[in-house]
């Protein structure tokens, strides 16, 4: 996928937010369809809200469901070369008639994966969707992607049975932007979709006191517990898009496993689509400033224009947040398996488990944790190892 703001056949200029969603899904599949692949006869990718939406390649190559179908088929093709066979199966939903017809169109030219789509809302396809995963058999690994316009058409309660699909994985986008300025609308018609959203009203008692940035965490945070607790989720991981010109939330990706290595997969595909999101938000911000005082800035590459201080800001608040939350969980179980500290940390945007590796040794050295369980040649501790951190009580 290009970045170059020079390139005028750039699909993404002006909408660099879905471009970071599409490299996030992108990086992600891209090593779960290999990982998964080893072990597993079938892969059934399903995506909800496939569209296309706004595309802007004739051959629909900046839609989701082609970006995924790259992936499946690199993975079948370098699984093959090892004489692995990897069969492919894809269910594509939309419910609009105008992009159907042009979704069923690609669907028309594939003869490698089996693929089904419907011209129907989500709401009424649940059914059929988990019929179709059912019929990959016993050696299928769903992943289901949820990638509304708004906050209406994915409540707790319809995608239920597809967060409960064991195994399986979610991705769903979240409009923290959008959820953040209607949340608590008077309007109770309006209020009731965000109930259905959230499953509960919990929600509006954890965001009553709150503003800004903490207010749109927490509604995160609410939102990747509820898709936790419905679908039993071990790990739930959250990546920050931001507004390519403006210094907020555009929306989050909330993404769900009950493996550690997809939380290892998913934070490696974060990094990876954070470092554009930033080079295309200079971009984006420069093209906005010429556009606005109608005077050509010396062109200089867009790496070294940057201005990334909103985002070093947001690094340095998941840090602390994180950083924190870890702290107090050990103070309090006083004892913690590491593979633990990691599902503390994954929900976390923008923090790695360097950071936490380092914070291991500061607190090592300070004296205030211990590790148990590593033998002579484990210099740090690692994941599905025994390895527990120990909170040294204070003197
Ligand atoms: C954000 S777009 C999807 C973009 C696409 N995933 C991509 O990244 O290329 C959402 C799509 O979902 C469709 N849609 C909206 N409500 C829906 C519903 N309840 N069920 C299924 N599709 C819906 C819209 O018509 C639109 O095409």
């Amino acid at each position: 996928m290009s970045t170059n703001e020079a390139d005028t056949s750039n699909p993404y200029a002006g909408r660099e937010q879905t471009l970071v969603k599409h490299l996030i899904l992108e990086a992600y599949l891209g090593r779960f369809a290999h990982i998964v692949g080893n072990k597993w006869k079938t892969i059934t990718y399903v995506d909800c809200f496939s569209g296309p939406w706004n595309v802007q390649s004739d051959k629909l190559e900046d839609s989701s469901f082609s970006i995924a179908l790259r992936q499946l088929r690199k993975a079948k093709s370098d699984l093959a070369d090892h004489g692995k066979s990897l069969s492919l199966r894809c269910f594509f939903l939309e419910k609009d008639p105008d992009p159907y017809r042009r979704l069923r169109e690609f669907v028309d030219g594939i003869s490698d994966a089996e693929v089904a789509t419907r011209n129907a809302a989500l709401e009424e396809s649940v059914q059929d969707i988990c019929d179709f995963v059912k019929g990959g058999g016993a050696s299928s690994f769903p992943f289901i992607f949820i990638d509304p316009t708004g906050w209406t058409g994915f409540s707790i309660d319809v995608i239920r049975p597809l967060l409960q699909l064991k195994p399986g994985e979610t991705l769903i986008n979240f409009m923290t932007g959008h959820i953040s300025r209607f949340a608590e609308t008077p309007d109770s018609s309006t209020r009731a979709t965000f109930d259905r959203l959230f499953g509960s009203i919990d929600y509006r008692s954890r965001i009553g006191h709150l503003e800004g940035q903490d207010r749109e965490d927490e509604l995160a945070q609410c939102y990747m517990d509820a898709v936790q607790r419905a679908g039993g989720f071990e790990y739930v991981c959250s990546a920050i898009v931001l507004h390519p010109q403006k210094d907020r939330t555009h929306f989050h990706l909330i993404y769900a496993t009950r493996h550690p290595k997809g939380v290892e997969v998913f934070k490696q595909a974060e990094k990876k689509a954070m470092s554009v999101m930033e080079e295309a938000r200079a971009g984006a911000q420069r093209r906005h400033r010429i556009q606005k005082t109608r005077q050509n800035e010396f062109v200089f590459d867009s790496k070294s224009m940057r201005d990334d201080e909103y985002y070093q800001s947001l690094r340095h608040r998941y840090l602390a947040a994180a950083e924190g939350h870890v702290l107090e969980t050990l103070v309090r179980a006083k004892r913690v398996l590491y593979d633990d500290v990691w599902g503390v940390l994954s929900r976390y945007p923008l923090v790695r488990e360097h950071d936490l590796k380092k914070w291991i040794h500061e607190w090592r050295s300070e004296g205030r944790v211990q590790l148990e369980g590593l033998s002579a040649s484990d210099r740090v501790p690692k994941r599905g190892k025994g390895h527990w951190l120990v909170h040294a009580r204070e003197k």
